[in-house]
């Protein structure tokens, strides 16, 4: 009786462990580099929900927010060795990829609107654009929104001549480095973890970025005023290993691009409501002074960062700056 019960418990054991390997589930570790109550943030947080829930468990997603894992340029590469599964760069961290046609989103003032964005992103150029990353062995899944940046200083930045000799922090586009050195100050490229810390030790003067991601790193409590320029836009491209992605049964696949287009409105949503709230608070707390631009100050910053267009046409590409203008407009 006794042989015949262990017999039974090491039958109902290997059924158990057959059982759970057929289940094991396929993890996706998504890796970025802001605060959960961003839009991004959010964003990644409602395709794990979702994901999980219409996978019926197969996928498990683990997000891993605030550069926990990796900062701007080793999470790319991280990407490419499979080391995480999933990411939501910037579009102006394309470059370093290889895949410098996404600076194009980092031109002064070519988005006029929200409007445009979605023409280009959901357009022609929006595919292409995919299409290129494609050979670096990534797969495009979705463009999100962030919003439109502003500028910040230690020093009210009103006029381009007040740029001179600032030192800003990029993030890693050779379109970005061409704009400051347009309004003549100095640009430096910083992981967005740095950013903090950069601006209270004096590293860096100023930088621009979008209020939420400002408000959740508390810039403001380092940054004396804040401009609001509309000179140019952050958005992200949602990417995937290319190879990961492909070997993925293809029901589990297509759950997945549904959770993806969910969460994609999802986090759009979130963005305007995420930076205007950022704006409140930030007035609220009294830390930092905001500036608004007179027509006349606007036609100058305009007419400093012009160049700045044609001087990057090579690097861009011009059929792809002129596709851009063209679907925007
Ligand atoms: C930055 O580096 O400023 C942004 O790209 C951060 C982000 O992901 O929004």
């Amino acid at each position: 009786a006794l042989t015949r019960r262990a017999l039974g418990a090491g039958a109902a054991l290997l059924l158990l462990g057959g059982a759970a390997l057929a289940q094991a589930p396929i993890l996706i570790k998504f890796s970025h580099v802001v605060a959960p109550d961003t839009p991004k943030g959010r964003g990644a947080d409602k395709f794990k929900e979702l994901a999980e829930t219409y996978t019926k468990g197969r996928v498990k997603i683990e997000v891993y927010p605030n550069s926990q894992l990796f900062k701007d340029k080793e999470e790319v590469e991280a990407l490419q060795l499979g080391a995480v599964q999933m990411l939501a760069p910037s579009l102006a961290k394309f470059g370093p990829l290889g895949a410098k046609e996404f600076e194009v989103f980092d031109l002064p003032y070519i988005l006029p609107d929200k409007a445009a964005l979605r023409r280009v992103t959901e357009g022609a150029l929006g595919r292409r654009l995919f299409a290129k990353l494609e050979s670096k062995g990534i797969t495009g899944l979705a463009y999100w929104d962030n919003g439109f940046k502003v500028m910040s200083a230690n020093k009210p930045l009103r006029m381009p001549a007040e740029f001179r000799g600032l030192k800003m922090r990029i993030q890693s586009s050779k379109v970005l480095e061409a704009q400051f050195r347009a309004l003549g100050a100095i640009p430096q490229v910083m992981a967005f973890s740095e950013v903090y810390q950069g601006m209270q030790t004096g590293v860096v003067d100023g930088s621009e970025n979008t209020p939420s991601n400002m408000f959740t790193q508390k810039h403001h409590e380092v940054q004396k005023y804040l401009t609001f320029s509309d000179h140019g836009y952050i958005g992200y491209a949602v990417i995937t290993n290319k190879k990961f992605w492909d070997g993925l049964p293809a029901e589990v696949r297509g759950e997945l691009e549904k959770a993806m287009r969910e969460a994609t409105a999802f986090a759009n949503e979130a963005a305007s409501r995420d930076n205007a709230e950022a704006l409140d608070e930030m007035r609220k707390s009294g830390r930092i002074t905001f500036l608004e631009l007179t027509p006349d100050e606007k036609a100058a910053w305009k007419a400093a960062l012009e160049p700045v267009t044609a001087e990057m046409s090579k690097r861009v590409g011009k059929d792809v700056i002129e596709e851009f203008q063209r679907e925007a407009k």
